[in-house]
């Protein structure tokens, strides 16, 4: 038996409480989730499972999933609109990771571009890490997922979800929706500003000017902007060049927080210095984050309602994916 069709278009993403969030997760991410949040039947995932892959501080996992449920709250995902919710809080995802394991090749996990780029920077890799697009795919399929907005890093995730369930859709019949990776146009990779070859990391924005945190005030946002690497040139114009990667990494972000055309953009900076750029950019940005941290410092002032919220989003959450992994399990042959 197969889960019911259901109307709308049905969107799963999820992100990890690790490191800070970045402008980089807002503009690549989360600006995509909101958008869609009145047309589509949305799930997102506070992804502490992943998280612990690499190790981490339990003390420091604690509060910054509560901080991330809040900054996703204070971006604009009103949990009347859709289902959010933590990782672990459904057993569905964990029990659906088992299962898919023993439909995954290990070659396919070895291949993975984030593997290889984490796995060097531990001294001691987990099982977990190479685990770990199993279990986002497990995320993915347990809701039967049509779209799954992410950044251009994700992508090579979302494609071996649907390796996975086409090859689980061959081995025991038709169970899994084919999930379609949604990447933005404009922001699917924010540059790090201290190295625009570099995506903006979370894990890496403990690092002073390379990233912008949501948590950060004018200053620090100032700051960093003003010390991001440039070229020695002067043109400020929209460039492929690698060499004008800094500077396009600006624009871009100008881009898509003012909304102007990039002929405007252009015509705006022309004859202007880079240290101009800095200022307004820093300027735009500012603005952007200041309404989204004002309402984050008046959520996470309130734990005992977000974790209200989260209990709520859970519970919806399990009444997609329970059923979902008892049909899994009755299609391996299972006893359920
Ligand atoms: P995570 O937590 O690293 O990032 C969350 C989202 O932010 C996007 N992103 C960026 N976009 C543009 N520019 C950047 N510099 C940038 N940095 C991050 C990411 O692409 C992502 O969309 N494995 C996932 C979490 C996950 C997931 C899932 C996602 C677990 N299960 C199921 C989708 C579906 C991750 O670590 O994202």
């Amino acid at each position: 038996m197969t889960s019911l069709p259901h109307k709308k278009l049905r969107v799963f993403s999820g992100i990890q409480p690790s490191g800070a969030f970045t402008l980089g997760n807002y503009l690549g991410a989360i600006r995509q989730w909101v958008a869609g949040l009145d047309e589509k039947e949305n799930f997102f995932c506070i992804v502490d499972l992943h998280t612990i892959t690499v190790p981490q501080e339990p003390q420091d996992l604690l509060r910054r999933t509560r901080e991330m449920a809040a900054i996703l709250i204070a971006c604009g995902l009103d949990p009347q609109k859709c289902t959010l919710f933590i990782q672990s809080h459904v057993r569905a995802h964990a029990e659906g990771c088992w299962i898919l394991n023993c439909v995954t090749p290990v070659g396919w996990l070895e291949r993975m571009t984030q593997y290889k780029l984490k796995s060097q920077q531990q001294e001691s890799i987990s099982t977990g890490l190479l685990d770990y697009p199993v279990l986002q795919a497990a995320d993915i399929l347990l809701y039967d997922t049509n779209e799954v907005p992410v950044g251009e890093d994700q992508k090579q995730h979302v494609e071996l979800a649907r390796d996975i369930a086409q090859r689980f859709n061959n081995l025991y019949g038709e169970t899994f929706v084919i999930p379609e990776p949604i990447i933005p146009k404009l922001g699917a990779r924010v540059k790090a500003l201290d190295d625009p070859a570099t995506k903006m990391s979370k894990s890496k924005a403990y690092i002073r000017g390379h990233a912008i945190r949501l948590a950060d005030g004018p200053d620090e946002i100032r700051y960093a902007i003003k010390r991001a690497v440039t070229d020695p040139g002067r043109e400020i114009v929209f460039s492929d060049a690698p060499e004008k990667a800094g500077v396009n990494n600006l624009l871009e972000i100008y881009e898509l927080l003012t909304g102007y055309t990039r002929e405007a953009i252009e015509a705006h900076f022309a004859g202007k210095g880079y240290g101009h750029l800095k200022q307004e950019v820093a300027g735009v940005v500012i603005e952007a984050l200041r309404p989204i941290r004002e309402r984050y410092l008046s959520f996470i002032a309130d734990p005992v309602e977000l974790d209200r919220l989260l209990a709520v989003g859970a519970e919806r959450a399990r009444a997609v994916a329970d059923p979902k992994i008892q049909e899994i399990k009755r299609k391996v042959g299972f006893i359920v």
